[in-house]
């Protein structure tokens, strides 16, 4: 069959079992056998689709199993980078990669051209470290992350797009490791992260194609504002005196992390996505 039929096959099957992204995973997955972008899948519409056997299993993986096209694949794009996706580890979001445009954008507003130290909490893919790594050649960055198979993700990403010489990676747990352990580095111009977020109450009512990701990478306690607060609370002491913060949340989270950080002296900004929603906190202290 052509690879256009192939297509509105899958996307049939898809819709048949109620998969709401049946078009954009059919597409994904077409071009990951195809070995092209999606973006270019348009183009290869008249060649032969020599992969019905994959595409069987396909459909048992993403109808039966519902495990996500991200982890079919085991690759998703982050700006304009693709990361490999290790098993269960949480594949790159589109509110992360506003959080990596905002993170840049102060970056460059606020450093010259002198050494950079960054440290990022939760590193999953690496797809932010790495994506800041690969823009600012003056930059270093401290990763933490608690999951071992993400560490070595994270290891795998920053090794594909040669940044690995300037990622420390420490694996543990950053309520053990801040502010105590880190204080071994130079003092840090920011810390980014988005960490896991959601709240522990609401976690049962994920679809199974969240909850087929690692729980340690959305169970963000109750409220699902536990890793902010901590770092509002206790990583100021690692910061330098104009450092900042860069963080990612869930929209209806605002009005509790607004007070919370006020309270703790913090100057904040929250930057919104393109539906409205603010996503992304900046912190800075006053
Ligand atoms: C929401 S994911 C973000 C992954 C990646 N940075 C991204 O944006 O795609 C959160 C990450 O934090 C890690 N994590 C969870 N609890 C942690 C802890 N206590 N200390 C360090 N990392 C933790 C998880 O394993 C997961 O990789």
């Amino acid at each position: 069959m052509k690879v256009k039929t192939a297509l509105e096959l899958c996307k049939e099957r898809l819709k048949g079992c109620k998969i709401e992204t049946y078009e954009r995973d059919c597409i994904f997955f077409i071009a990951h056998l195809m070995g092209v972008h999606p973006s270019l899948l348009p183009l290869e519409e008249k060649r032969e689709f020599e992969y019905p056997r994959e595409l069987e299993e396909f459909f048992k993986k993403r109808c039966e199993e519902r495990i996500p096209v991200q982890h079919i694949i085991g690759e998703w794009d982050c700006l304009e980078r693709t990361f490999k996706v290790f098993p269960k580890v949480l594949s790159p979001r589109g509110a992360t990669e506003l959080l990596v445009e905002t993170a840049i954008g102060l970056i460059e507003k606020s450093f010259g051209k002198n050494p950079i130290w960054g440290l990022e909490v939760g590193t999953g893919t690496g797809c932010i470290s790495v994506n800041l790594l690969c823009q600012f050649p003056n930059l270093r960055m401290v990763g933490v992350e608690i999951d071992p198979i993400a560490v070595k993700n994270t290891i795998h990403n920053a090794k594909l797009y040669g940044v690995e010489d300037r990622l420390t990676l420490l694996e543990g747990d950053i309520f053990k490791l801040c502010p105590k352990e880190l204080k071994k580095f130079e003092k840090f111009h920011f810390l980014v992260s988005n960490p896991p977020y959601i709240a522990e109450e609401d976690l049962d009512k994920l679809p199974p194609e969240v909850k087929y990701e690692n729980t340690l990478a959305l169970n963000g306690g109750k409220g699902g504002t536990k890793f902010h607060k901590f770092f509002a609370s206790h990583c100021d002491r690692i910061l330098k005196e104009d450092g900042f913060m860069v963080l990612e949340f869930e929209p209806f989270q605002r009005e509790e992390l607004e007070i919370f950080f006020t309270a703790k002296g913090w100057q904040i900004v929250f930057v919104e996505d393109f539906a409205g929603n603010p996503r992304i906190l900046i912190a800075k202290k006053c």
